[in-house]
């Protein structure tokens, strides 16, 4: 198959699936989880984030979840930083990848890492370079680049400045993020639009959540325009505690049916990823959000 045809999924679900989630994880179940979405054939996993325990408490103990993980070379960990404090953490561990992450609404931005897009970008600037002198590569996160749960619509310019100057810190990576899924795919087009000519397609990544069951159609549209990085969860955990009834990412579970369909290879076991989202959905005693997950169980118990 052409690599074209190949897509890479970056598995969220353990950073911000969990992070959303009421009920807490233990570190060494977390690292139990990402080997097991390892050995499941993800090669790109979020193990967790080094912000503010008194922020996000569900994602304290990062540092023992990497200690605890094992995975084979060329599968990357990744992690999330909002500041120098946080790229600290992160490099005392072997992270493979250090996220950074910011807006392209200035509410949100206040309300989740509290401050201004301009300061956030000053404040990534030592972060990034540091990042890169230590020889890990760096992905940068826009949240909210289609709506806003405070402002509304957001207008594809104002993502395409934030990518401008997130590029210019020398990131090697962007996820476009629609944190609180009120994007469908006319809107996913405009947003191309704008950003595409600043980025091209190979160092673009989309970050859909589902909250209005646009997903699918978005990372179809994404898809349509090249981009071949997509963030997923497994068992479409999560959620976005700035805005009411903001559901989780899109399930992995049903990217890759969509992905397996139109001929797209990805190297992941979906059965197996479904396994695994049912699995985490009992720990957690929720329902599993994801159809595909729900359909692939549902199978699984008739022929038993
Ligand atoms: P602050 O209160 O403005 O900052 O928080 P501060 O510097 O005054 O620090 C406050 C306290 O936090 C201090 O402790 C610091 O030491 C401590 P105290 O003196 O009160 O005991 N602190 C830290 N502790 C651990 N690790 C650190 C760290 N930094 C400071 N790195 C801050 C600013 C950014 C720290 C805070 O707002 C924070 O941690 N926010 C986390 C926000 C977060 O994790 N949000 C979720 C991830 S983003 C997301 O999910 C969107 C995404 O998925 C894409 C999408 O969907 O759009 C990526
Ligand atoms: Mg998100």
């Amino acid at each position: 198959m052409s690599a074209d045809n190949h897509v890479t999924l970056v598995e969220v679900g353990l950073r911000d699936g969990l992070q959303n989630e009421k009920t807490p994880v233990s570190a060494e179940q977390r690292a139990q989880w990402f080997n097991a979405l390892v050995h499941a054939g993800h090669t790109r996993l979020e193990a967790g984030s080094f912000v503010s325990p008194k922020w996000v408490p569900q994602m304290a103990h990062t540092d023992t979840v990497m200690a605890q993980i094992s995975r084979p070379p060329g599968v990357l960990a990744e992690v999330l930083v909002p500041n120098e404090r946080g790229l600290d953490g992160a490099l005392a561990t072997d992270a493979d990848v250090i996220s950074v992450f910011t807006a392209a609404s200035e509410s949100f931005n206040q309300q989740n890492i509290n401050c201004s897009i301009a300061d956030s970008i000053e404040r990534f600037r030592p972060v990034v370079a540091r990042a890169r002198d230590a020889g890990r590569r760096v992905r940068a996160y826009i949240s909210c680049v289609v709506g806003c749960p405070y402002e509304g619509a957001i207008p594809p310019t104002q993502v395409a400045r934030v990518t401008e100057q997130l590029l210019a810190l020398g990131v090697d990576e962007l996820s476009l993020g629609d944190t609180i899924g009120v994007a469908r795919p006319r809107e996913i087009h405009a947003l191309l639009d704008a950003v595409l000519p600043l980025v091209g397609g190979s160092q673009l990544a989309l970050h859909c959540h589902d909250t209005y069951g646009q997903a699918i159609a978005n990372i179809h549209a994404g898809l349509a325009r090249g981009i071949r990085v997509f963030d997923t969860a497994v068992a479409g955990l999560g959620g976005c505690p700035y805005a009411r009834g903001a559901t989780g990412n899109v399930a992995t579970e049903d990217v890759l049916y969509l992905l397996q369909g139109e001929g797209f290879e990805t190297g992941v076991d979906l059965p197996a990823i479904a396994r695994i989202g049912a699995d985490i959905c009992r720990h957690l005693e929720r329902e599993n959000p994801s159809r595909t997950g729900r359909a692939l169980a549902a199978m699984q118990k008739e022929m038993v």
